[in-house]
């Protein structure tokens, strides 16, 4: 599939190893346990009894240390299965979010069995459904690993997951679980595009990938080449790839529902196969290495559309994904150049590393020409983002506050956190430019603010909001269901408002 030239790509090398079907897990909520899990999670909070069966009271675990707090794990010894005990913290404190953390823990520790039982805390305040929901995208987010490119793996593949529920649950966690399976597998897909290598995963591998699987998931995808961006006028698309030997790709995405009820959504997002800042050169330290990343908001869309017809949304739901990489080279974009967007809008070229906005502006002015009631934009746009509120909270804005809070709401039932920041107008004055329409660059402060002020421009006044997830597209270290790696960020969300959207005006 890939189509590099420097690589070579070995023979039977998947871009979205996820999907493979031996992949698919068995999950299913059972009453009791079958002989055939190799592993048994037993979660125990930090107060509550220790459920029986466990075999160990309070005081043989605190004197080896284990004491039910949040993310701990302990494998207690003895005959198959294995019980692994996962900290579920205070049983005042359990929320759904906890039940997904814990699974995922457990589902880590549980790694060299392909077959394991889980038994979730007890609490009256998660029902049965939202249990069997959040278990099943713990553990898959959580047992995720991206070992394409590992000549000898050494991960075991799971195969079947049984959570262990009361015989009245059976019903409500079975619907819960085939949510669960559906956006965790979305999460995954958006975790294996940004986590391919650069080289493996170009524009144009990112377009074949998006046709070959249009079919399987009720989508319509239409691909725009350099030819038919150029016939567009998509000049800041155009403009950033100019230095590339790869050409660029607009990836058009469609869902349409059988039974439209709830409006049209657009969703834009940014797709730099390789950020290396351009001839604004970046320079060589760690975070440069997650610049494959750099199409982290691409990979949530695609993942999150994925989703769609298997979950019954309601919503018709358009994507653009603005995909190039950001080179520099004899034929790059210069500093003081000049690009024209789609619509006629001209830009000064302040910085080549501020290329995010100059490919998202392109594709959300394409977005409100289809008059949606309502755009999203999500983009690994800013470091000033990650600065503000770190790897685990994403940066929303939007000049729709209706808008706004829908996305809100939507981020708690899926546990990816964002926190809101002023689209202040003062700051604009700061990208005004003396020879073009606005320059895409900003002043030293509030750069999340100043390069949401440049998008802000390109909606057409309709309602909007915009996710930077510079800092929330991967993760250091295993953290609940953020895996090290691409997290994924944004592809449950966008799911999550989607099948909850509503016009606001
Ligand atoms: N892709 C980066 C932003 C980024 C930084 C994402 C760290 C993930 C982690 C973006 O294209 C960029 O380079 N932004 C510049 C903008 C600046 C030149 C105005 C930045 O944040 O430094
Ligand atoms: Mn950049
Ligand atoms: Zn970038």
């Amino acid at each position: 599939m890939a189509s590099s030239a420097y690589k070579l790509i070995p023979g039977d090398f998947t871009p979205i190893p996820s999907l493979a079907p031996e992949r698919v897990v068995n999950l299913r909520p059972v009453t009791a346990f079958s002989g055939e899990v190799g592993a048994v999670g037993v979660a125990v909070t930090s107060d509550a009894d220790v459920p029986d069966g466990v075999g160990l009271d309070r005081e043989a675990l605190a004197r080896v240390g284990f004491d039910g707090k949040l993310g701990q794990t302990l494998v207690v010894p003895g005959p198959a299965p294995t019980t692994i005990l996962v900290g579920a913290g205070a049983a005042a404190d359990v929320t759904a979010a906890t039940v997904r953390d814990l699974a995922a823990t457990f589902a880590r520790a549980a790694t060299s069995s392909a077959r394991i039982g889980m038994r979730l805390p007890d609490t009256d305040r998660v029902d049965a459904e939202t249990i069997g929901r959040v278990a099943a995208e713990g553990i898959l987010l959580g047992r995720y690993r991206y070992s394409e490119l590992k000549t000898e793996p050494k991960t075991v593949t799971l195969e079947a997951v049984e959570l262990l529920v009361d015989a009245a649950d059976v019903a409500g966690a079975t619907a819960g679980i085939a949510h669960g399976v559906v956006a965790a597998r979305a999460a995954a897909v958006a975790r294996d595009l940004a986590n391919t290598p650069p080289g493996h995963l170009t524009a144009t591998d990112f377009g074949n990938v998006a046709v070959s699987l249009a079919e399987s998931f009720g989508l319509e995808v239409e691909i725009a080449d350099k030819a038919k961006l150029i016939e567009l006028g998509c000049g800041g698309l155009l403009g950033v790839n100019a230095g590339s030997a790869e050409e660029p790709r607009m990836i058009t995405i469609r869902y349409t529902p059988n039974d439209p009820s709830t409006g049209h959504l657009a969703l834009v997002g940014k797709g730099i196969m390789y950020d290396s800042g351009g001839i604004s050169l970046k320079p060589s330290d760690p975070m440069h290495l997650l610049m494959k990343m750099d199409m982290g908001g691409a990979a949530a869309v695609f993942g999150a559309m994925t989703a769609l017809r298997d979950l019954g949304c309601t919503t018709t739901v358009s994507a653009f994904l603005m995909c190039t990489d950001n080179m520099p080279s004899g034929s790059a974009y210069k500093l003081g150049d000049v690009l024209t967007a789609r619509g006629g809008t001209t830009v000064e070229v302040k910085n080549t590393d501020a290329e995010g906005r100059l490919v998202m502006m392109d594709g959300l002015v394409l977005a409100a020409e289809q008059k949606p009631d309502a755009i999203i934009d999500i983009a690994t746009l800013t470091g000033a983002a990650l600065m503000a509120l770190g790897p685990a909270t994403a940066a929303l804005f939007g000049n729709d506050q209706a808008l706004v809070d829908q996305v809100r709401s939507a981020s708690s039932p899926t546990d990816e956190q964002l926190w809101q920041l002023p689209l202040e107008k003062k700051y604009r004055k700061t990208l005004d430019s003396d020879i073009a329409d606005i320059a895409n660059l900003g002043g030293p402060y509030a750069g999340a603010t100043t390069a949401a002020l440049f998008l802000s421009e390109f909606v057409d006044g309709l309602p909007w909001a915009h996710l930077d997830i510079a800092g929330t597209m991967q993760s250091e270290a295993d953290d609940g269901w953020r895996s090290k790696g691409a997290t994924g960020y944004g592809a449950r969300l966008l799911i999550e408002t989607a099948m909850t959207f509503s016009p606001t005006r």
